[in-house]
């Protein structure tokens, strides 16, 4: 074969050898590529890792801030709240004072109507049973209470009364919703000895049954800011005092609320 006609044949089966390989090479190429397309991602521990965990969004319960609260703010409220950290607008007197109907100790006292109806209930009750409780007071005006705490000061110095009578514009009694309570037996005296009488023992276990609570229980002077008083019931409504009572007999409105208590702030 002449030499130029060697080299063409030998072009030409370079030239087919390319061809082929290109065709496996693209062919190979694309089985690849469609293999890779199909791939199951959820296998693939790179894309698992790298997702954020799904994160549970939940709506917070609105929470009622008993502070600014109006159920312990407003004067209409039979939740109206008074003690050393929570002060009642300067003069409050209550709308509806009425003169109990009760026994009295000492004369002529009120309450507002709704603790006065359930007062009258609550010594019905007690009497059916033989039991004879005497109201001793109840509402004190704002300069009343001035004038008891004021001569307690004088006796016994301010720190000793801070821990058994309200400074004026605190005191529970202002509120009208408040009773101190005794009988013949503790001599009609508000003193710790009451709890021993079946007066004080009846208005301990009854009282939430009308709707009052005894205000400043045994041991719990560091949150209400003062000593027990077995004699002080607080008219708060049946239902309140009897869910308050249920919770612990022993339990105070602070707690049972979450309003501040203590100590005054100054
Ligand atoms: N004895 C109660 C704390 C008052 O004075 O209101
Ligand atoms: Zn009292």
């Amino acid at each position: 074969m002449p030499k130029v006609m060697r080299v063409i044949a030998m072009t030409k089966k370079l030239f087919i050898t390319f061809i082929v390989m290109f065709v496996l090479l693209t062919g190979l190429i694309g089985i690849m590529l469609i293999k890779d397309s199909g791939k199951d991602i959820s296998k693939d521990t790179s894309v698992i890792e790298n997702t954020p965990e799904a994160t549970q969004v939940t709506t917070p319960e609105p929470t009622i801030d008993p502070e600014s609260d109006p159920r312990f703010t407003s004067t209409d409220s039979v939740l109206i709240f008074a003690n050393k950290k929570h002060k009642l607008p300067d003069g409050y007197v209550p709308s509806d004072l009425v003169s109990l109907t009760v026994a009295t100790a000492y004369g002529d006292v009120q309450m507002k109507q709704e603790a006065s109806d359930a007062i009258t209930n609550m010594f019905s009750a007690a009497n059916a049973e033989g039991v004879y409780p005497v109201v001793t007071t109840a509402y004190r005006s704002e300069d009343f209470q001035s004038q008891l705490y004021n001569g307690y000061v004088e006796r016994d110095g301010q720190e000793a009364a801070d821990t058994y009578s309200s400074r004026p514009g605190y005191s529970d009694h202002q509120t009208g919703l408040a009773a101190d309570i005794s009988c013949e037996a503790n001599s009609y005296y508000l003193n710790q000895d009451f709890e021993n009488t079946a007066e004080g023992q009846w208005l301990a276990q009854h009282a939430h049954e009308y709707g009052f609570v005894m205000r400043y229980p045994k041991d719990k002077q560091d949150i209400t800011g003062y000593m027990y008083e077995p004699w002080h019931f607080r008219y708060i409504g049946v239902e309140e005092a009897t869910a308050l009572y249920n919770t612990d007999p022993n339990e105070t409105m602070e707690e049972f609320y979450g309003i501040a208590g203590g100590n005054y702030a100054d």
